[in-house]
């Protein structure tokens, strides 16, 4: 279990955190109470990013496609995001952590945008861990903004249309300066990646588990770890040259 190689951890962990519905109907509670315990496995995978070093920590917190969930649930999502922010703010703050906001700002509810805006102000020089939450996050809408940016760009004389790359097309993202993801884990049992950022996981390791969100401990995460070590990842050249180039 602890044979982890600390040479050799992911850079950047993108999470899905499904399952707090099932968990909580497992209980005979209703869905907010599952949301409710699933905070304290975001406090748990925050400290072991910390722990281990891990440098860029990304959490699916709320969904484009969430708004569609019946009113009262989307409220109490909303709530215990507040919730959330405020309480952790200070221990955030000592232990190094940034906050980074990945999604639309339009349709934030303005006590909730106030919040996350403040929270990214006011962690905007720790240096362990950048912490980006997605919330009102869908990766197809992303594109599509990016490539909007990238169009009025060209109609203010500061782009040409022949220089769109990946590359460049890369800096109106969201995640413009971040590394992709290393590693992607879903909790919940479901082998999707719900709009969450199809862009940026081209290369990154998939990691499914059934675990449900709330359920989800260190141990569980050291067990992706260790899955995500016993990868070859290739990018497209052979196992050969893979390891002739890591000897
Ligand atoms: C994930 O858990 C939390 C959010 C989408 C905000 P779910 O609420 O989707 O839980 P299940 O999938 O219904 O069990
Ligand atoms: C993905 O979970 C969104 C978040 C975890 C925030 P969902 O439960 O909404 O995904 P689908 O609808 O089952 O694909
Ligand atoms: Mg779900």
């Amino acid at each position: 279990m602890h044979d982890l190689d600390f040479g050799r951890l992911p850079r950047h962990v993108a999470i899905i955190m499904d399952g707090n519905g099932r968990w909580a109907k497992q209980r005979l509670r209703n869905r907010i109470f599952g949301h409710e315990e699933g905070t304290s496995s975001v406090r748990e995978v925050v400290k072991c990013c910390l722990d281990f070093n891990i440098p860029y920590l990304t959490l699916y917190a709320f969904s484009k496609e969430n708004w569609q969930r019946p009113e009262s649930e989307v409220k109490a999502l909303w709530r215990l995001l507040m919730r959330f922010l405020k309480q952790e703010m200070q221990e955030m703050l000592e232990k190094g952590v940034r906050y980074r906001h990945l999604g639309d700002e339009e349709d934030i509810p303005g006590e909730a945008l106030d919040l996350i805006r403040d929270a990214v102000a006011r962690t905007a020089r720790a240096d362990r861990l950048v912490l980006g939450l997605a919330i009102n996050y869908g990766g197809r809408q992303e594109i599509a903004r990016a490539a909007r940016l990238f169009a009025e760009d060209v109609l203010k004389g500061k782009a040409r249309p022949g220089d769109l790359s990946p590359e460049v097309l890369g800096r109106y993202l969201f995640t413009a300066d971040l590394p992709d993801p290393d590693l992607m884990i879903r909790t919940g049992g479901e082998r999707r990646v719900s709009n969450f950022l199809p862009w940026q996981l081209t290369y990154s390791e998939l990691y499914f588990t059934e675990v449900l969100w709330p359920d989800f401990r260190r141990e569980h995460f050291i067990e992706a770890l260790h899955d995500y070590q016993n990868r070859e990842r290739r990018f497209g050249r052979t196992s050969e040259q893979v390891q002739e180039e890591s000897r």
